[in-house]
């Protein structure tokens, strides 16, 4: 009896003894995206709920290096939920690319204490992140960038909120296309990767769509295409062209040039990563803050956040950042059947 006492009160000892506060940074690097607020809200939030202390710093990476840190409350995220861009300002930092940027960087976390620091963007900022876990610190990575073309993950925030911006906008520019009978090339963003051309090509109804992952150059192809379908008695004919192929104005010329048809390019820029986020942004984004945050109260270290089959998930930095992904075949060439 004497001995199940003795224990209990270690136990209760224990219990009490009062454990370090953590502090954890957070950052929102690279393009921003809608929905980047809902995370920074949701780690804010959650980390101030479980006793950290949370150091905002503004610019990305570049504000780390000139040291732009700033306190951050319950307070701090109030009202953001619902707004694009990113609260913190995002950068892209070409000295970061550097050993001595890299190193300089390390330091500034150890001289300010962060026990992690969570990075909120694309594939270039978890390689920026991997190399302050390098140098000793403890980061994690949230996926977030419209382009969806982050390997380790099935989601990265802004999306689906930069998707439904873009195939509105291709809606009205069907409209148009329709009633003066013309061909329209739109091109969205992506980068690299045709992840937002794909879906807004399905979505919108394109007759073509050019993606950097399937796109052989064949250019005649497209103009026999144009003509089919005019002789079927369509009156507009939708292109979706990827950034990573480009040329939009070009291929528009060489259209008009060979059916006759006339031709315009709509380049939609930087419209598709403002705006409000819609509610599956603001979902996951919430979520992949609060986990964060979760992961480093659990002691693990140098994670990056995923959505993998449907599930949050946490992974390895080095593992994440060596996976694939495939863009779907099956989804691109159903896409000619659907636009007939
Ligand atoms: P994203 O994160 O959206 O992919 P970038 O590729 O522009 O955007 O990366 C954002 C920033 O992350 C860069 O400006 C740079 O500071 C840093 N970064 C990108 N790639 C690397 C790398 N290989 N090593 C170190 N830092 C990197
Ligand atoms: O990564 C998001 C993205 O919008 C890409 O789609 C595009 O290629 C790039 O950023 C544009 O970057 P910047 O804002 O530097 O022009």
């Amino acid at each position: 009896m004497a001995a199940k006492k003795a224990v209990k009160k270690t136990e209760n000892m224990e219990q009490n003894t009062p454990k370090k506060q953590l502090t954890i940074g957070l950052l929102t690097s690279g393009g921003d995206a809608p929905g980047m607020n809902a995370a920074i809200r949701a780690i804010v939030r959650v980390g101030i709920a479980k006793g950290c202390r949370m150091i905002g710093i503004k610019r990305g990476y570049a504000g780390l290096l000139s040291e732009e840190f700033i306190e951050m409350d319950v307070t701090t995220v109030c009202d953001t939920i619902q707004t694009g861009g990113t609260i913190l300002q995002t950068a892209r930092c070409p000295e970061f690319l550097t050993e001595e940027g890299e190193d300089h960087g390390a330091k500034i976390c150890q001289k300010h204490g962060l026990d992690a620091l969570i990075v909120i963007g694309g594939d270039g900022s978890f390689r920026g992140a991997r190399t302050l876990a390098k140098r000793g610190v403890n980061v994690i990575g949230i996926p977030g960038t419209i382009d969806l073309d982050i390997p380790c993950t099935e989601y990265s925030i802004g999306f689906d909120t930069a998707i439904n911006t873009a195939m509105d906008a291709i809606d009205k520019i069907r409209d148009t296309s329709s009633s003066h009978e013309r061909c329209s090339i739109i091109e969205v963003m992506g980068r690299n990767a045709g992840y937002i051309a794909l879906y807004c090509g399905i979505a919108n109804g394109a007759e073509d769509i050019l993606l950097p992952e399937f796109y052989d150059g064949n250019e005649q192809a497209i103009i026999n295409n144009i003509i089919t379908n005019r002789k079927r008695g369509k009156t507009h004919h939708i292109i979706v062209n990827a950034e990573g192929i480009g040329h939009s104005n070009q291929l528009a010329k060489t259209i008009e040039a060979a059916t006759g048809i006339e031709t315009r390019a709509t380049i939609l820029g930087y419209l598709q990563r403002g705006g409000r986020p819609t509610c599956t942004d603001r979902v996951h984004a919430s979520t992949m803050g609060a986990l964060a945050v979760d992961v480093i109260i659990e002691g693990k270290k140098n994670r990056i956040i995923a959505l993998q089959k449907g599930k949050y998930v946490d992974l390895d930095i080095e593992e994440a950042l060596d996976m694939k992904k495939d863009i779907s075949k099956y989804q691109y060439e159903i896409s000619r059947l659907l636009s007939v």
